[in-house]
């Protein structure tokens, strides 16, 4: 039997609490430093200067990843740091995604967010596209037993460490069923192009029986409770930023329709909107390429899989199925 305390999931209802608090508090009031604190039972320590040290460790294994999908470039990253604790990789996870984006050297003066912003972008972002980034990574830095804090959980049941713990988690987070469904999210936007071609698209994809990326959960049976809260986090962005317009109005056509569509499809079970389809419109907003989001998820998610990782190790025994 394996359980967590970190999190708890309310699948009928549509309801997450992270360390006790439900998402919606959380969200815009939280750092992920904070957050970290309350997951790992101490708050971190000098994480600034992790960011600096895995900068200057990393420099020579990045050059190593190119022509990889930016998450296997982190894996790499990771499997290459000595042992540590969860602040190494912790930074060496934004480290990493902003090394293979951008690469500016850490300002360990900087909280963990405002400095991968940076780092990944080469120029300081406004205070709503922090706020945003923030809000991102702590929504998604802990959900429960999802497959790849599960993955985690079981390297740390070996006492293999919290480095390849992560290393692994990395792997699975890596698939389109889980943390690799938000670039196709994008991909699928621009295909329909327009609002009133999405009825038709999702029809025929749903016909040749297909999946719509970002829709469907295996635990929510309602709408997943991190979409509003990640919609009010880009209605933030949309007020100093125009441009967006057409693509959210593009967005919000897109979901009504897969949902209409969904519905017909399978009358029996109740798919609606996740995370990841918020996400993809977040994260394009914050200017990131959509081959990267599944490496900017992993900075978020990174400090769940340490809390996961301490409370395996303190806990757990060895997991092993039968
Ligand atoms: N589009 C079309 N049909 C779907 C979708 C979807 N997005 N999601 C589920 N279904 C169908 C499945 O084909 C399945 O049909 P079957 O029984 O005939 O094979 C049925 O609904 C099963 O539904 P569930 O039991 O609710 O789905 P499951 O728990 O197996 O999968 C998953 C959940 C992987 C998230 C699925 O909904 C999916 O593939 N969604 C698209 C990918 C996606 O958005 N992934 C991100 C998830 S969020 C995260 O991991 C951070």
């Amino acid at each position: 039997m394996i359980a967590t305390t970190l999190s708890r999931i309310e699948g009928e209802l549509g309801e997450l609490r992270i360390a006790g608090s439900p998402v919606e508090e959380l969200a815009g009031r939280t750092t992920l430093e904070e957050l970290a604190a309350r997951l790992w039972g101490r708050p971190p320590q000098e994480l600034g200067e992790w960011r600096a040290r895995a900068w200057h460790r990393l420099r020579h294994v990045l050059p190593l990843a190119r022509g990889l999908a930016p998450v296997d470039g982190v894996r790499l990253a990771v499997s290459a740091l000595p042992e540590g604790p969860p602040e190494a990789f912790t930074a060496a996870v934004a480290v990493a995604t902003a090394g293979l984006l951008g690469g500016e050297r850490p300002d360990p003066a900087l909280g963990h967010t405002a400095d991968f912003l940076r780092m990944a972008r080469g120029a300081v972002g406004t205070p709503a596209e922090v706020a945003a980034l923030e809000t991102y990574l702590v929504t998604v830095a802990e959900h429960g037993l999802n497959a790849s804090t599960f993955a985690a959980r079981v390297i740390a049941s070996t006492r293999a460490g919290t480095g390849a713990a992560v290393a692994g988690a990395l792997g699975a987070l890596k698939g389109p069923l889980h943390g690799g469904a938000p670039g196709p999210v994008l991909d699928m936007l621009d295909e329909i192009g327009r609002p009133d071609r999405a009825s038709e698209w999702i029809a025929d994809r749903l016909r040749s029986g297909e999946r719509l990326m970002g829709f469907g959960h295996r635990i929510y049976r309602v709408r997943d409770p991190r979409v509003a809260v990640l919609r009010a986090a880009l209605e933030g962005l949309r007020r100093e930023r125009r441009d967006l317009e057409a693509r959210l109005a593009l967005a919000d056509a897109v979901e009504a329709a897969a949902l209409q569509a969904l519905a017909r499809h399978r009358p029996d079970r109740r798919l609606d909107t996740n995370v990841e389809f918020a996400t993809a419109l977040l994260l394009e907003a914050l200017g990131f390429p959509r081959e990267s989001f599944t490496a900017v998820f992993a900075v978020g998610r990174v400090v769940g899989w340490c809390g996961h990782v301490l409370e395996q190790e303190r806990d757990g025994r060895l997991i092993r199925p039968a």
